[in-house]
């Protein structure tokens, strides 16, 4: 048999607390300022992506859960393709004896076990999943900061993603982009008690797109340059101090407040873009209630380019705040218990009693007063921790069959 030139690999989603919003380049996607983020593990969000390269393929193609994309469509994923090739190109020219891959097409898979339709963002694990499928099958020497640069010629978020923990994307200054690209600040055993909940909100509206929207807000907005300028350094510092101190209260603050700046600027973009529905601006009332309610900053929201909040808090009060979510934003009638609250980590016995009511004495004083929004508002809440970087899977993992094309669906 002949030998299969193929890699397959897992990446993580990542959820900003410093923003990225706004591009100086972008074509090389170049950040108006540095951003941080924390990864979420895989053992619940990620995108497995298989590369696989062959003489015998006539050209690049890529399918997207199952169904086919035409890659040249897209100048993002031929640069991110084109820059990797490069790279393998060099690692042949040093080793004459090297398997000409950088020469061969590929066909990619792609699949993210969350369904498209929850609204979160896929690009940034899909990016990295991609460059680091491309880094395993090419065997390329590069360290996962340089191979975040590929990565971030995808989609910018991307690069924060090639790593687990918490990790700063440093915008740089050169003009090449060399000096913007992603370190870890710390690894994902650094704050064990520090977890997230997805709470995945009903939207029918159709979102304005995260480079269009922030390529209007350049354009357009009088406050934007004051937090590019006064406001994100400070940030960045403040936010490394929080996380390597562990010190959940500045950690929470600073993120609430960046992720109300991000909206602000939004609101300043002209025509103004808002991305948080009512729903989303109850939940943002509800953790300031929470937080008061016990007397400590316990909790953090944060928004994207969409309604769905995602809230960081330690574990010891995630019991509280998921019976205080599910009380107030009740579960459709059509969406069985565990699909509107998986329960991954175990933290109730049975997910078909979340919801039902509310057990410190304080909390739920809190859940009455705040009163029960109508049922499906919220559709789902994904309880997840903090997660490790891509993983290189075994070749039994391949989502491409013995042709080369997708395998059925598998997860
Ligand atoms: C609001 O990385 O999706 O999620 O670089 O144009 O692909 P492109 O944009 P993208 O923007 C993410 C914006 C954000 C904030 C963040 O993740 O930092």
């Amino acid at each position: 048999m002949a030998a299969v030139f193929e890699a397959t690999v897992t990446a993580p989603v990542n959820i900003a607390v410093i923003k990225y919003w706004g591009k100086r380049d972008s074509t090389l996607i170049l950040p108006t300022n540095s951003s941080l983020s924390v990864t979420l593990s895989q053992d619940h969000l990620r995108t497995r992506t298989t590369i696989r390269a062959s003489p015998t393929f006539d050209r690049d193609r890529l399918w997207l859960n199952g169904a086919e994309e035409d890659v040249s469509a897209s100048k993002r994923l031929v640069n991110a393709i084109t820059t990797a090739r490069r790279l393998r190109a060099e690692v042949e020219k040093q080793q004459t004896d090297a398997v000409p891959l950088s020469q061969w097409p590929v066909h990619v898979s792609s699949e993210n076990n969350f369904p498209t339709a929850a609204g979160l963002a896929s690009s940034a694990s899909g990016y990295a999943a991609l460059v680091s499928a491309l880094a395993a099958l090419f065997e390329l020497p590069q360290s996962a900061s340089e191979l975040s640069r590929v990565a971030r010629v995808g989609s910018g978020s991307a690069c924060r993603s090639m790593f687990g923990g918490f990790v700063a994307w440093q915008a740089g200054v050169a003009a090449d982009g060399s000096d913007s690209l992603a370190v870890q600040v710390a690894d994902h055993t650094h704050w064990p008690e520090l977890q997230a909940l997805i709470l995945v909100v009903s939207d029918r509206k159709k979102t304005v797109s995260s480079t269009a929207g922030m390529q209007t807000t350049v354009e357009t907005s009088a406050l934007f340059p004051e937090r590019v300028r006064a406001v994100v350094p400070g940030r960045m510092e403040a936010m490394q101090k929080a996380i390597a101190e562990r010190d959940f209260a500045t950690f929470a603050a600073l993120t609430m407040q960046d992720s109300n700046q991000f909206h602000a600027v939004c609101l300043d973009t002209y025509p103004p873009i808002s991305y948080m529905n009512d729903t989303s601006r109850s939940i943002a009332a509800l953790v300031h209630a929470f937080n008061a309610a016990v007397g400590r900053t316990a909790a953090a929201y944060t928004y994207d380019a969409g309604p769905n909040a995602v809230i960081y808090a330690l574990e010891s009060d995630m019991r509280d705040l998921v019976e205080l979510f599910a009380y107030c934003f009740p579960r459709a009638e059509d969406t069985a218990p565990d699909a509107f609250y998986p329960n991954p980590l175990g933290l109730f016995e049975s997910p078909a009693s979340v919801g039902r009511q509310v057990s410190a004495p304080k909390v739920a004083e809190l859940a009455h007063a705040a009163g029960r929004s109508p049922a499906g508002c919220v559709r789902r809440i994904i309880h997840t921790s903090v997660g490790d970087g891509p993983r290189v899977l075994p070749a039994s993992q391949s989502l491409l069959d013995a042709a080369g094309l997708p395998r059925a669906a598998s997860e």
